[in-house]
């Protein structure tokens, strides 16, 4: 057994951002700036892990009343959490342009705000975020979490639409904050996958999971298969296959699916599998939103060494037209990632 003491050395999120920072200031000169926003963005996982805690005793379980443009009910939750990250990441003054599934048409900060007490500095980063991932799961106190994804304003851009309608690929950061029995926020700034988690005594995001990396191939597959009626071939292809394999011995996968995203791509990062909510002949584009539920994911997956695709294509690759756009997704462990795309030959 392991009785070694506990590390009197922690890195925080914070250090850890820093000395990265130091190794990307070569390469641009905006990495301070960067450093600032991603403070910024953790302090708002913080503040909303902290109502989420609370959310059963404080009345904020629960529908707000109001719809959103993709035509869902927002929850209480939804909505406090959306405002929390607005109002913090236009004080940050790092921020132009921000995205989010709760907002209509996107943000751009600088503008005089509407009964806001002080005019924000407009800063240099676009951020599309899903402020709560997984609402359907909040009332009954299943994981749910926080999705961004950063992207630097073009040059010479003060920040329009162009700047946050561009492929994944060109995101410099991107990132989770899943909600469970700890907090844990997992980061790509382009070079690898960390994980960290918050230690509530000191308020402080934690190096727990340095260097995230998928196996190759995992025994785990996270799909909503009661859409099976609305799947279209190579979807039903692939369950066959991973649930009636061929072989001697072989080894039928098992299921998972926990319906927040946050948590069904987090597993997965971590034991492998693959994951997957495919377009269907009820859902033309599929249901997850490109710019703020599968590029950041796509991201920190191919970041993690494993593939994300719609099926047909690579998903970091798509050139976004609108805003809320959806696309089919899956993504996970690097082969069973590429038997699925087999079915689609
Ligand atoms: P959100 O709660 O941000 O609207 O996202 C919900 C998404 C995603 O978290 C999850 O993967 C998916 O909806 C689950 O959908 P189904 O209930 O159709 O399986
Ligand atoms: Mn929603
Ligand atoms: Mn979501
Ligand atoms: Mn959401």
């Amino acid at each position: 057994e392991d009785y070694s003491p506990p590390s009197t050395d922690i890195i925080t999120l914070t250090r850890h951002v820093l000395t990265e920072g130091f190794k990307r200031r070569e390469e641009s000169a905006a990495s301070g700036d960067l450093t600032i926003l991603l403070s910024s963005l953790q302090t708002t996982c913080k503040f909303i892990e902290s109502n989420v805690r609370k959310a059963s005793l404080i009345n904020l379980i629960g529908a707000a009343g109001n719809t959103n443009v993709q035509g869902e009910d927002q929850k209480k939750l939804d909505v406090l959490s959306n405002e929390i990250m607005i109002n913090a990441l236009r004080a940050s003054g790092k921020t132009a342009v921000l995205v989010s599934e709760e907002d209509d048409e996107a943000i751009f900060v600088g503008e005089k705000e509407e009964g806001g007490t002080f005019e924000s500095t407009k800063g240099k980063y676009c951020v599309v975020f899903d402020p709560l991932d997984g609402s359907s799961n909040i009332d009954a106190g299943v994981n749910i979490g926080t999705i961004f994804g950063i992207y630097l304003v073009k040059d010479g851009s003060k920040g329009t639409l162009e700047d946050v309608l561009r492929p994944g690929r060109e995101m410099v950061a991107a990132g989770y904050c899943m909600y469970g029995s700890s907090a844990n926020l997992v980061l790509t700034t382009g070079n690898g996958v960390n994980g960290y988690t918050l230690d509530n005594q000191i308020g402080e995001f934690i190096l727990t999971h340095p260097n995230i990396r998928l196996p190759n191939r995992g025994k785990i597959y996270s799909i909503n298969e009661g859409n099976s009626m609305y799947y279209h071939e190579p979807v039903l292809k692939y369950l066959d296959s991973i649930k009636f394999p061929k072989g001697e011995g072989a080894k039928p996968y098992s299921a998972r699916y926990i319906g927040s995203m946050v948590a069904d791509v987090h597993r997965t990062l971590l034991y492998g599998g693959i994951f997957g909510y495919p377009d269907d002949k009820k859902s033309k584009s599929g249901k997850l939103r490109m710019l703020y539920e599968a590029f950041p994911m796509a991201l920190l997956t191919e970041q993690a060494g494993g593939l994300a695709t719609t099926g047909t294509e690579r998903i970091l690759d798509i050139q976004p037209t609108s805003i809320h756009q959806r696309c089919p997704v899956f993504l996970g462990s690097k082969e069973d990632v590429q038997d699925l795309m087999k079915c689609y030959q």
